[in-house]
């Protein structure tokens, strides 16, 4: 008989990450067999009945139910995934850590900075282990390249530049689903993708203390959606529309607590880049750039002591050299995808599952990212530099 841990796992919100997150935690088996735990698909809730019949005969859920209240119910369920839209996070996350489930939330952990302090509470409360799909962390060059920072090959940090540049709203045709409206996603990409960006400078670089933000919506009406669609669906010249309630764009100039300088933004409505998930990073004696859109090449330069060697960045290619890596393929240049690291997210949150111990990163680390929000927000508002105050209890 095997000694690994079963975990039974219950899924609310069966779209793009409830599905990316079953699929993830079902590959963990085959990818490390070092595994610690036995996956079990027990249950998972959407509202939407196509998506409920896709989990039982695509990924083989035992059941598929409307009311998510029976997936934190259920007693064969010992980890909770909440992956429905930002403001169905609170009432979710609170029920499942109350019913003593791990939790693992997608990012941002609730639709506004006063409801992830509060989710981060409650799961404090009740002691369960926590998650948050902050999935960039994992890619093996970001983990390279925090490897290279803390190892003092670039010598001291003097500045950051991040950015996420999503293409998903850049056609005013993109239809408004629900990242569209205050109601249902709380703020738009300053909780949607600048999170990200951010969440990615603080395992980096460290904490940042304090912000000038600017926001901007920049398209203020958009066509109606119709149900089951993605944040990616079209509509058509003509279509009822309605309006945008949440920003498009955020931008901050910050100052990370080790005397760093920094620039964020991000952008759903922006043109040209696709999925630009990245960050330029520079010290005194080396400098990294790095692309989800390219995420498994990484520009390095290091300042070398010998004044003949050429000057100018090196393209690096992942590998299995580099963390986690060959756990999907073999040698070098042969590359990983957006989901493999959903993968290595479920593998690393699982096993803390299995052993009993807390997550990084969890609920602290989203109440990391939601005190910068703030700040941020602040800022937007009073047109001046604002502090960072460290919101809840960690
Ligand atoms: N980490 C990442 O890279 C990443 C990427 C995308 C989304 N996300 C996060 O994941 C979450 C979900 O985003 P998505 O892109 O998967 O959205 P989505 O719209 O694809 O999926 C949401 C699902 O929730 C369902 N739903 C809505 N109300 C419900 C209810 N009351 N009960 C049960 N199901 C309900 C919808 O029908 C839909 O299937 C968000 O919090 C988002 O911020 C994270």
């Amino acid at each position: 008989m095997s000694s690994r841990r079963r975990l039974g796992i219950g899924v609310v919100g069966f779209g793009w990450m409830g599905q990316a997150h079953s699929r993830s935690a079902a590959r963990v088996a085959s990818l490390f067999p070092e595994r610690t735990f036995d996956v079990d698909l027990v249950v998972c809730s959407d509202n939407v009945a196509s998506r409920r019949d896709q989990a039982i005969d695509g990924f083989g859920y035992r059941e598929a139910v409307e009311d998510w209240r029976a997936v934190v119910d259920h007693p064969d369920v010992d980890v909770v995934y909440v992956t429905a839209p930002n403001m169905l996070h609170e009432d979710v996350s609170v029920a499942a850590a109350e019913a003593g489930r791990a939790v693992f939330c997608e990012k941002p952990v609730g639709g506004t900075p006063e409801q992830t302090v509060r989710i981060a509470a409650a799961a404090q409360a009740a002691g369960v282990i926590t998650g948050v799909g902050y999935n960039y962390r994992w890619a093996p060059l970001v983990q390279h390249a925090k490897q290279l920072i803390d190892s003092g090959r670039l010598g001291e940090i003097t500045n950051y530049r991040g950015r996420f540049f999503s293409a998903y709203g850049a056609d005013p045709l993109g239809t408004l689903s629900w990242r569209y409206f205050v109601d249902q996603a709380g703020y738009g990409v300053s909780s949607d993708i600048l999170s990200h960006a951010v969440d990615l400078a603080t395992m980096l670089v460290g904490p940042i203390v304090s912000v000038a933000g600017t926001m901007e919506t920049f398209i203020k009406q958009r066509p109606l959606p119709v149900a089951g669609g993605t944040h990616y669906a079209r509509g058509a010249v003509g279509d009822p529309t309605g309006a945008v309630t949440n920003e498009d764009y955020a931008g901050a100039l910050v100052v990370f607590e080790n005397g760093a300088r920094g620039t964020f933004e991000a952008s759903r409505s922006v043109v040209g880049p696709e999925s630009q998930m990245a960050f330029d990073v520079y010290g005194t004696r080396g400098a990294l750039r790095w692309n989800l859109e390219t995420m498994n090449e990484i520009d390095v330069f290091l300042v070398d002591a010998d004044d003949q060697a050429p000057r100018g960045y090196t393209k690096v290619y992942a590998g299995d050299r580099y963390p986690y890596h060959g756990h999907f393929v073999p040698g070098d240049a042969n590359a990983i995808g957006y989901e493999d690291l959903k993968v290595i997210e479920n593998f690393e949150f699982l096993s803390a599952v299995a052993a009993g111990e807390q997550h990084q990163p969890g609920f602290a680390e989203a109440i990391d990212y939601v005190s910068f929000q703030a700040a941020w927000l602040r800022s937007c508002e009073s047109r001046r530099w604002e502090e960072v105050v460290a919101l809840g209890a960690h």
